[in-house]
């Protein structure tokens, strides 16, 4: 008898016609407050649990529909909400055959070929960076947040070693104001007490200050408390800018602390033409965190924590159980089961979607990416330079721009809020486009992203003339 596989094949054409449509898809196929609001059948379809399963068809036809109208396109140029935005054709074709094979990644025996890939992904990335490759490892993670957590507890182990158990209630780490919310939560999940974050303050441009964390550190220490953990961010969330990785580095190597850079958004820097920026102080770092998903042009979410010394990564080893599974007697592959230093037991095989984006665009194919994200955010900001209604937030250093309308000057901050609020539901009214707000210390900021693979002039053009259009809507 012939496999039932419909659904298959149904998603397989719908996945082929929509990826041609991407390059001009809206961020959503219904205005804004049609994608938002579920109609109450559509929420009774979406709710009810049947007695006797939906005939395949009819719900293939349904749920087609909802799909369209209610779930953002992130693979659209025109999905400008969060940092992620589109996909290498290549990364998504990768991402959908590594689940097909419904493949984990805990051991070499049930795994050979993705725990080779893995490794040789990671071995990639570390090319990009100035440590020594021999000493160095990493493990894919599903997001930034876990490169993040498992950075923190990385951390906190090394601590522990050095300063016994005992040390956890004192232990102080230091962020800047301008750090990932999944640094705290970080920091919680690993068990360290909520005052044990420090806030570093920032210059004008967001940057933290490498002159207060070295003051933060002595006042920490003449507190009683023990500084074990610093975190610099490579392209922060909202104003995409660096953080003075070197300057801070003297600080940490100076310290003995742990020094982790959160570049989810920056690393891709490392691999283009203005790579010596990105790199500098990295030789005294001892944790990365390197998304794939963002300016990778990978599905959501795909992440690498990399790691100067690779023994580190020991402290993820079960301390008991496992034995069902790492057959250390049986096999001879033991020592390559990456279940054994990875924070999951069952990973799915995704590390092939990044396996074959690198490998199809190559150091030359990666540096034109990022050369070419670097070319269309500078016009773009070029042209929110010379806008009468619209005005550059900050000078943008990577591949976003923070921007917000021009108010007269005597205008309250909370009264340019307001009209920055009614900008954005003018903005993503249509479902065209999806732009966000972000909280800056001055004010609300908007941030357009230049990253998606799928971007052209014409799109930063349609995107400057939908702008002028909605401020002066008036
Ligand atoms: C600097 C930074 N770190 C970490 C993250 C979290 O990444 P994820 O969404 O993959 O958990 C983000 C998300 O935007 C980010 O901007």
């Amino acid at each position: 008898m012939p496999k039932n596989d419909d659904f298959q094949k149904w998603a397989s054409s719908r996945i082929a016609r929509e990826a041609r449509r991407d390059a001009d898809a809206p961020n959503f196929g219904a205005d804004s407050r049609e994608a938002h609001a579920l109609t109450a059948s559509e929420r009774k379809l979406v709710e009810t649990f049947p007695t006797r399963g939906v005939p395949g068809a009819r719900l293939r036809a349904v749920l087609g529909d909802l799909l369209d109208r209610h779930v953002a396109n992130g693979r659209s140029p025109r999905f400008q909400n969060q940092l992620f935005s589109g996909v290498e054709d290549p990364a998504m074709a990768g991402a959908l055959l590594g689940l097909f094979t419904n493949n984990t990644m805990s051991t070499r025996e049930i795994a050979p070929l993705p725990t080779e890939m893995e490794r040789a992904v990671i071995g990639w990335m570390l090319r990009s960076l100035p440590w020594d490759r021999g000493r160095a490892g990493g493990s894919a993670t599903p997001g930034g947040s876990f490169s993040n957590f498992l950075a923190v507890y990385l951390a906190r182990k090394a601590a522990e070693a050095r300063h016994g158990a005992d040390v956890i209630p004192k232990l102080a780490y230091f962020v800047s104001r301008a750090g990932h919310y999944s640094i705290p939560k970080g920091a919680d999940f690993v068990g360290l007490p909520r005052g044990a974050m420090v806030e570093v303050a920032t210059d004008e441009s967001d940057r933290m200050r490498p002159d207060l964390l070295a003051k933060a550190i002595a006042d920490a220490r003449g507190r009683g408390l023990v500084p074990f953990l610093v975190i610099a961010t490579l392209g922060t969330t909202v104003a995409g800018v660096l953080d003075p990785v070197e300057e801070i580095a003297r600080v940490t190597s100076a310290e003995n602390v742990w020094l982790h850079v959160d570049g989810a958004w920056g690393c891709f820097g490392l691999l283009g033409p203005d790579a010596a920026r990105f790199r500098a102080g990295m030789d005294r770092v001892d944790s990365l965190t390197f998304d794939e998903h963002k300016h990778g042009g990978a599905p959501v979410a795909s992440s690498f924590l990399l790691v100067r010394d690779r023994t580190s990564l020991e402290e993820l080893r079960p301390p008991t159980g496992g034995g069902y599974l790492f057959h250390k007697k049986e096999a001879p592959h033991e020592e390559s089961d990456l279940g054994l230093t990875s924070l999951s037991c069952g990973k799915p095989f995704i590390t092939l979607s990044s396996w074959l984006a690198w490998k199809s665009l190559g150091a030359a194919g990666w540096r034109r990416r990022v050369a070419t994200s670097a070319r269309l955010t500078k016009r773009f900001r070029d042209a929110i330079a010379r806008s009468k209604r619209w005005e550059l937030a900050l000078e943008p250093d990577t591949w976003l721009v923070c921007f917000r309308p021009k108010v007269p000057a005597v205008t309250s901050r909370v009264a340019r809020d307001v009209v920055s609020r009614e900008l954005r539901r003018r903005i993503n009214a249509d479902g065209r486009w999806m732009l966000n707000l972000c909280p800056m210390p001055a004010g609300y900021v908007f941030r357009a992203v230049f990253t998606n693979p799928l971007m052209t002039n014409a799109h930063v053009d349609e995107l400057l003339r939908h702008l002028e259009t909605c401020a002066g809507a008036d």
